[in-house]
């Protein structure tokens, strides 16, 4: 069921992903490598639980941290652990915090130290997909214009987008409807309506789309081993456009 946020439930939305945004931050400034991946964790557990919110993947369907922390050929759903993190790593932190009943969710790729020139592109082709699939977006957009919008810029780039994964409504729950593919047909799927909340999160790989899901029940990465780069906010589809509300 997709569900039409009301005005004031909108406003319970800007604040969670104001933290989400807020801790985002707080880690681009600190994160380094030396520092483990459960490091980066514990500084969004403590950042998002000083703001009075909850991390809201600390215990979802069984996970084990407050974050993602997913690293080179890490694609999504990196589970925190010992894993050191080395100059010219790029990593993807993940989060979702609610508060006050509502989530926001959102995640950056990091590039620590001396990244080499693929990465870096990629990283930035990344980002430039999610704002390729908000421009122009509003009420009465299909949908999969969104999917068409990843795909084209990416694959015009000769990368592989993740199918296996997507983006979702969002809201008192961090997984609502639609489902918010990276690949699609322009024109089809649903019309977006104003007061749908949905996180857009392209997943990018710098070499094929194929992905292995991990025994640990959570880590995604390549199949051919070549980096990945993960990009997403929660959206607010406004009366003539959107906002981007972890941003
Ligand atoms: N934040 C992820 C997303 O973008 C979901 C992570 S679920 C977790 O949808 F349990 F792995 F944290
Ligand atoms: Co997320
Ligand atoms: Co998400």
């Amino acid at each position: 069921m997709i569900t039409i946020k009301s005005p004031k439930e909108i406003e319970l939305m800007r604040e969670a992903c104001r933290v989400v945004r807020e801790t985002l931050d707080y880690v681009g400034k600190n994160i380094r490598a030396g520092m483990t991946t459960k490091d980066v964790d514990d500084m969004v557990n403590r950042y998002i639980i000083s703001c009075g919110a909850y991390p809201s993947s600390l215990g979802y369907c069984g996970y084990p941290a407050s974050s993602c922390v997913s690293v080179n050929e890490v694609v999504v759903h990196g589970i925190p652990s010992d894993r050191v993190i080395l100059d010219g790593d790029i990593v993807s932190v993940d989060i979702t915090a609610e508060k006050n009943g509502f989530n926001g969710d959102a995640a950056r790729t990091f590039m620590i130290g001396n990244v080499s020139e693929e990465k870096r592109q990629l990283v930035k082709v990344t980002e430039e997909c999610f704002f390729k699939a908000v421009e122009n977006l509003g009420p009465g957009t299909p949908l999969y214009d969104i999917g068409y919008a990843v795909q084209t810029h990416a694959e015009s780039h000769g990368y592989g987008v993740v199918r296996a994964l997507v983006g979702h409504g969002i809201g008192r729950e961090m997984h609502e409807d639609p489902s918010v593919p990276n690949v699609g047909k322009k024109g089809t799927g649903m019309r977006l309506k104003e007061g749908m909340t949905i996180c857009i999160e392209p997943m990018i790989n710098a070499g094929t789309y194929k992905v292995v899901f991990h025994k640990d029940g959570w880590t995604v990465t390549t199949m051919d081993g070549k980096p990945s780069a993960h990009y997403e906010n929660t959206v607010l589809i406004t009366a003539d456009g959107v906002e981007i509300l972890t941003l």
